[in-house]
């Protein structure tokens, strides 16, 4: 019993010392070299296997043995082009970079549960690959994993979010959509630029993109139904450079926010025919280009009960949890492999983003030992039955 206390708190420093060397090093999307570098010693300290996979940063191990079940757990690594204001010991030594997003708590969380897993390698019913994965922030990585092959022959993915509004101890998930599909678009709207005191020579693209961004609110409060929620919201208008000139050409960006996929699939029809026939009305052209992120991250329900019965085993108190606007890439693994995504409690603390945000490191060896639990779980429940 004690021995297992000293293991233990010798794991929960470890993790400690891993959260802190990948935070005070941060590295953004697809530059993760040092990150990945670091990861890969230590998963060879530790006697476990890395896959030869053509990523060029993140990487996936393999714990586990014989040609049964395959789950996999995984974290995401990189690190966010925000100036830290923690004043904390071990903070960013990067100027302009930082781990706002807790990314290095989820890598010390999936490392210590990969560390637990390897010493139960010989009992494993199967085998449970270790993704740290590049680029969650650019909305990529997940692709060029999947695109490795490096997750081929899995048959349930399972990650996790740290959560600065979820007490330490609580963990929160919920049965489909998570998060939610993140779209991002631009609107060029053409006219012909005139002199402000005679419009009437010219077509004004400033007064045409108005109508524009105030209409297409009706893509939400028209178009779709209350019981679907959508976020249309124009972030930026660039347009004109002085006082009494009206510009011939106004460009509009921003984001739309779905959690169903048909409504996600139909809205660039309905915002085209609504910017293209304002445009249309006015004398102007105006176009659409449609730039898509990452799906919904819809979990499935059995295995989000699943997450849910075996941290309520691990001792979380465990919430329902609402859908959230954000966005995360892991969205696209469960396209494709039956899996959920799972908030783990490290607050309260600022928000995700913000330059003074923190985890609660107490936290780590709690999830990592969740974790390892719920892969060997998940593969004894996945075990073909003798
Ligand atoms: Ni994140």
């Amino acid at each position: 019993m004690s021995l297992q206390h000293e293991t233990e708190d010798a794991l929960a420093s470890r993790l400690v010392e891993v959260r802190r060397s990948l935070h005070r090093e941060p590295e953004l999307s697809n530059e993760e070299f040092r990150t990945t570098e670091k990861l890969r010693g230590w998963l060879n300290e530790a006697g476990i296997r890395v896959l030869d996979l053509p990523l060029k940063t993140g990487l996936i191990a393999e714990v586990g043995q014989g040609n049964g079940s395959i789950v996999a757990i995984r974290c995401d690594i990189d690190a966010l082009p925000i100036e830290e204001q923690t004043g904390l010991p071990y903070a960013s030594a990067i100027p302009g970079k930082m781990h706002a997003c807790g990314h290095d708590f989820h890598s010390a969380v999936i490392l210590g549960a990969a560390l637990l897993l390897k010493k139960r390698e010989h009992e494993l019913p199967g085998k449970v690959r270790i993704l740290f994965q590049p680029a969650e922030e650019t909305g990529h990585g997940a692709e060029e994993v999947l695109a490795s092959g490096g997750l081929d022959g899995v048959q349930a993915i399972f990650g996790l979010h740290n959560s600065p509004e979820l007490p330490t101890g609580t963990f929160g998930t919920r049965t489909g959509a998570l998060t939610a599909g993140v779209d991002r678009f631009e609107i060029t709207v053409k006219g012909v630029g005139a002199h402000a005191a005679y419009p009437e020579n010219g077509v004004d693209t400033i007064v045409t993109a108005a109508q524009i961004i105030t209409m297409l609110q009706t893509v939400v409060s028209r178009l779709n139904s209350t019981q679907e929620p959508v976020v249309l919201s124009v972030t930026r208008i660039n347009g004109g450079f002085t006082w009494n000139v009206l510009p011939e050409k106004v460009e509009l960006e921003g984001t739309v926010r779905t959690y169903n996929e048909a409504i996600r699939r139909s809205i660039p029809a309905q915002m085209t025919r609504i910017i293209e026939g304002i445009a249309a009305a006015a004398g102007a052209e105006a176009k659409l280009h449609w730039y898509p992120g990452p799906p919904a991250t819809v979990n499935h329900g059995e295995w989000a009960d699943f997450t849910k019965a075996a941290a309520a085993r691990a001792g979380y108190e465990v919430h329902d949890i609402p859908p959230q606007m954000g966005g995360e890439d892991f969205a696209y693994y469960l396209q494709q492999i039956p899996g959920a995504f799972v908030n783990i409690g490290t607050g309260p603390n600022h928000a995700l983003h913000h330059p003074q945000f923190d985890v609660d490191e107490t936290a780590l060896l709690p999830a990592a030992k969740y974790f390892a639990a719920l892969a060997e779980q998940a593969l004894a429940k996945l075990k073909p039955q003798a």
